[in-house]
């Protein structure tokens, strides 16, 4: 969703704001800005456009100018269309600035301010922001624009990240943070700030990472960060691993296949020092969770949304199978509002890419609240969800540029999988011998999908034959409905195609009716324990004359009977089969989309990372 970077400096910062832009393209947005102060005058100029970034950039070549203090925006409508006139930056007098969140009480701070004689000029809810800080000033000319800020933000209800620069004072760049993330950085005589990290990597790489309530001010001598309180506080400045090539497409035709492609890496990562072959053991220190707690614990409840969703279905079927433990899955978005049923021996997991996902983040509060003890799945460090929760397993799957979940997804299967394995080991239900001969298999999934990377020609055959199907429906059973259903959501968002997954036992109650020799069907048909069934269900289909593309283990002849297409898997081991079935519909997705010619990076309408309701 909506993107910030801010800079103050010695150099002139268009370029460093446009490139921070492009950086934070990838969380989806329909409009952008920037405003930049002119050296000489202090007049802040703001540049916008509807639409992407080229058009900010063209409408800024048509009249160009500079400065060094200056912020930019990209904005995902919520309150008002996306057109020029509600993108960021906002002024009001002399405050300018842009935010990430929503404003709650927008509407009767609005009417307020309009009594009092404000004029907007847009229909957003941050505009009031810009007013509150611009009339707060003017009423006592001898605040600070810090303080002039955080009075305004007495007054404010709901969520904010907000860059505020100011006519004027061309010195400085206030940030604030509640509830949607803002980072700040300073090193040789510069100063910035951004709401996500790769914004501003290439130009450092040592964070604070801003908390609820805080306040900062940037200036090109340092940083000062205030508390909730308003006091001035020390905030730890983290170092961040990530490279900024990695956030960059080296090559790869979209973000999308490059993340596809080091899934293998990824995972590597994800394993590398907390698997044992040797011992039988998993080693998850983040956890914090021992042996007595676990045996204790009554069930486990999964909460998340999208792709991550499904990454918890799947912890649903390895949990139970190996641990033994009843587990729940509830879509983040549903388990806030229906009075869920937990207990202090209750264990919630939140499985998010970002750790930002405002339903994610609410639900897994909530069940905090009701008395459980929380879990964190999460890629990206030091986010909200990782900081909150009692304990967090990161993935390590480095920064997901592409809006469509891959490498995030199969790095959360492999954080489950030995999350599944450790609590087997604590209740006792997998002795070491069962433990080894999983770990092993799940060492083994990244050598098995380099193989699958090599030749991925097949993919775009089967996009040339299926890409003009209007809808696409994708069966499973056990695990691999929760991979049927991703493999339909990955088609339906970079495609545009219809798709449905769906348990393969359940067609009969409806999808059946649906088939003919139009609908392609994609049956995920491994062997292991419910292949028969499956194979069953694949009949039916052929039956009705549907056209079958079957996901099937490597050698299986018996497929070819029914199938019109078979696309091999490796011969895997049960427990690590979705992740390896995960690749082949994400590869048959990005190749049918990259046939039709969408925005697979950027589809239309989504967000990489949710974080208003
Ligand atoms: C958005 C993204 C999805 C993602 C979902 C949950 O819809 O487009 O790819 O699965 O949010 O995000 P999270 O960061 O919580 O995993």
């Amino acid at each position: 969703m909506c993107g910030i970077v801010g800079y103050v400096g010695t150099d002139q910062c268009a370029r460093l704001l446009l490139s921070g832009l492009r950086r934070l393209e990838y969380r989806g947005y329909d409009s952008a800005g920037i405003a930049i102060a002119d050296e000489e005058s202090g007049e802040v100029r703001l540049c916008r456009a509807e639409g992407k970034l080229d058009k900010l950039e063209q409408a800024y070549r048509d009249e160009p100018f500079d400065g060094n203090v200056g912020l930019g925006h990209t904005r995902w409508a919520t309150h008002g269309k996306p057109v020029e006139s509600n993108a960021h930056p906002h002024r009001a007098g002399r405050v300018v600035l842009a935010h990430n969140g929503i404003i709650e009480n927008y509407l009767e701070l609005k009417e307020e301010l309009v009594e009092r004689g404000r004029e907007f000029s847009s229909e957003t809810d941050t505009e009031v922001v810009a007013h509150l800080i611009d009339e707060a000033w003017s009423n006592s000319p001898q605040l600070s624009l810090h303080e002039a800020t955080q009075a305004a933000l007495d007054r404010i209800e709901g969520s904010y990240a907000l860059a505020v620069m100011a006519t004027e004072n061309p010195e400085e760049l206030v940030v604030a943070r509640n509830a949607s993330p803002m980072v700040i950085a300073h090193g040789g005589g510069c100063a910035y700030a951004a709401s996500d990290i790769p914004a501003v990597l290439s130009y450092t790489r040592d964070f604070i990472f801003l908390e609820d309530g805080d306040t900062a001010v940037l200036r090109r001598e340092g940083i000062e960060v205030f508390d909730a309180e308003g006091n001035s506080t020390e905030r730890d400045v983290k170092t961040i691993s990530w490279d900024p090539v990695s956030a960059e497409k080296q090559g790869y035709k979209h973000f999308m296949l490059k993340e596809i492609h080091e899934q293998p890496a990824r995972i590597t990562d994800t394993l590398r020092g907390r698997v044992s072959v040797d011992r039988g053991e998993v080693e998850l220190p983040e956890l914090r969770l021992d042996e007595q707690t676990v045996q204790k614990l009554d069930k486990i409840v999964f909460v998340a949304c999208g792709t991550s969703n499904y990454a918890a279905q799947i912890a649903k079927y390895l949990i139970e199978e190996v641990a033994r433990i009843p587990v729940e899955t509830d879509l983040a978005s549903e388990f806030r509002y229906r009075n869920p049923l937990i207990t202090d021996n209750t264990l919630a997991i939140a499985i998010s890419q970002s750790g930002e996902t405002a339903d994610t983040l609410a639900a897994i509060r909530e069940a905090g609240e009701l008395g459980a003890r929380t879990l964190g799945i999460v890629n990206v460090i030091e986010s909200t969800i990782a900081r909150e929760a009692d304990g967090v397993i990161y993935t390590h799957a480095g920064p997901e540029i592409g809006v469509a979940s891959t490498k995030a997804f199969t790095t959360q299967l492999a954080a489950v999988s030995m999350l599944a394995i450790k609590l087997g080991r604590l209740t006792g239900r997998l002795d070491v011998e069962e433990a080894r001969t999983l770990i092993e298999a799940l060492r083994e999934v990244p050598n098995h999908m380099e193989a699958m990377l090599e030749d991925t020609s097949q993919y775009e055959q089967l996009a040339r034959s299926y890409h003009e199907a209007r809808s696409f429906l994708y069966l499973g059973r056990g695990h691999q409905f929760p991979i049927a259903a991703e493999g339909a959501l990955k088609l339906k968002e970079i495609s545009y195609i219809h798709a449905e997954g769906y348990a393969a036992g359940e067609m009969k109650h409806g999808p059946i009716a649906l088939i003919d020799n139009e609908m392609p069907v994609v049956v995920l048909a491994p062997k292991n324990s419910v292949y028969e069934k499956v194979k069953s269900n694949l009949e039916e289909v052929k039956a009705r004359g549907g056209r079958i593309i079957a996901i099937g283990t490597e050698g299986d002849e018996r497929l070819e009977t029914f199938a019109d297409d078979i696309i091999a898997m490796p011969d895997v081991a049960e427990f690590v089969q979705p992740m390896v079935s995960a690749l082949v519909v994400q590869l048959l997705a990005y190749y049918i989309a990259d046939f039709k010619g969408t925005d697979i990076d950027q589809p239309r309408n989504l967000a990489k990372s949710v974080t208003v309701e």
